[in-house]
């Protein structure tokens, strides 16, 4: 029960649009997105469409239905549809490109220590069974600057490295890294780079094409708010030969034929039907984007601004509060913020009992970089500021009786 000298914060009214608890504290959209009624509507809807006829589904409607959500989050994240394919999430996204990396022995592949575990766990299988290396290069935090990181990752490049492994915006510690310096330095010394844009697509604004990476896979189902397993995969246009999905499907001995048939490219038909599945939540991206795109006057990019302007007045209060300085420049920050805790005789996991358990605060707690406990707060549309005041206020009572 919330402690009696507080009460639940109200959250935005946009939350009557979702499913969400309401005797629960939200603040942990980053995790596993959340999906309004609308959109799991969409999909329902969907998924009976196909039910009606399924072989028309399969071999003919679902093509232009998939198109639909292929153009609508190509012109969000600014690239050509024909190089987006559709994965269930950002780490089959990984796995699909590490399965079709060329690697040798002695290859290295370079990734941060900022990354998200299934990823780099990917990474290093891949490296074992090539008999290649992960070299991982370690975050300096607190960070003062941009440099800061592109200096850090710029260290661990040799003449070995062959890919490097980047986050739009890291998980634990929701630091945009300055992605659009780091890729071409990395290329000019050789080395292409997977982005993982995991926290991407309506979580901070994205330009695929600019940024040049070899590779971009993101997720739909986080801030999108598309229902789960809704993801992409960008493969950069002079990587896409031989280029396979996971799973190798009917057409793929004659894809040319076969794609010129569906009207689509080689590429793009080669994913679109990787053996019988629900494709539904690919659909209903198409229906989240513009449902998200209704949740702010200013369309999705004024969705970002706000959730970006709450989280950064919400990270200031509650610092301010507690009495910590920021561990990031506020240039580096988008909806997601880790603030390290003065905690000195109370493990993390105790802080997340006490938050959930007395305040119902549903906040990731965990370790930084450097080894101090710290929180990350999340902002999506159905947040209010007073959700923050209320975890500064329970953080300092829990601080202090500590
Ligand atoms: C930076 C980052 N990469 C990858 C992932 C994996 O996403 P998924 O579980 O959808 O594969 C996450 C999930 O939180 C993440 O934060």
């Amino acid at each position: 029960m919330p402690a009696p000298s507080l009460t639940l914060p109200q959250p935005d009214p946009i939350i009557d649009q979702f499913v969400i608890d309401r005797d629960i504290v939200y603040l942990n959209h980053g995790s596993f997105g959340a999906c309004p009624r609308a959109i799991l509507d969409a999909q329902t809807a969907h998924r009976l469409q196909a039910e009606r006829e399924l072989v028309r589904f399969y071999v003919h409607d679902s093509w232009e239905k998939i198109d639909r959500s292929r153009n609508a989050l190509a012109a969000l994240v600014e690239c050509q549809q024909r190089d987006l394919v559709f994965v269930h999430n950002a780490t089959t996204g990984v796995a699909t490109v590490l399965k079709n990396l060329d690697l040798n022995a002695g290859d290295e592949l370079l990734v941060t220590d900022c990354e998200y575990q299934a990823c780099l766990n990917n990474f290093q299988k891949t490296a074992e069974k090539h008999g290649a290396s992960i070299k991982r290069v370690t975050m300096p935090w607190p960070i003062e600057s941009e440099d800061h990181v592109i200096d850090a990752v710029m260290a661990g490049v040799t003449s070995k490295t062959k890919i490097a492994l980047l986050s739009l915006i890291t998980s634990s510690t929701g630091i945009r890294f300055p992605i659009e310096k780091l890729i071409p330095r990395l290329k000019e010394q050789g080395v292409e780079t997977l982005l993982d844009a995991a926290h991407g697509p309506g979580c901070v604004p994205m330009d695929i094409n600019a940024w040049g990476a070899a590779y971009t896979t993101g997720n739909a189902h986080k801030w999108l708010c598309a229902p789960k397993g809704a993801a992409f995969l960008h493969v950069r246009e002079d990587l896409q030969d031989e280029f396979e999905p996971l799973v190798i499907s009917n057409d793929a001995m004659q894809l040319e034929t076969a794609s010129e048939k569906s009207g689509r490219t080689p590429f793009n038909h080669a994913f679109d039907y990787a053996g019988t599945d629900d494709v539904s939540m690919y659909l209903t991206i198409a229906d989240s984007i513009e449902w998200l795109s209704t949740a702010h006057p200013d369309g999705i990019e004024g969705v970002m601004e706000r959730n970006r302007a709450v989280c950064l007045r919400a990270r200031d209060l509650i610092r301010e509060t507690i009495g910590v300085t920021p561990p990031v420049p506020d240039s580096m920050l988008g909806p997601l913020s880790t603030i390290n805790l003065p905690v000195s005789s109370m493990t993390g996991q105790d802080l997340k009992r006490a938050l959930l358990e007395d305040y119902r605060i549903q906040v990731p707690v965990w370790g930084t970089p450097s080894g101090s406990v710290a929180i990350r707060i999340s902002v999506q549309v159905y947040n209010s500021i007073e959700q923050y005041e209320y975890l500064a206020s329970a953080l300092k009572e829990i601080l202090s009786a500590s």
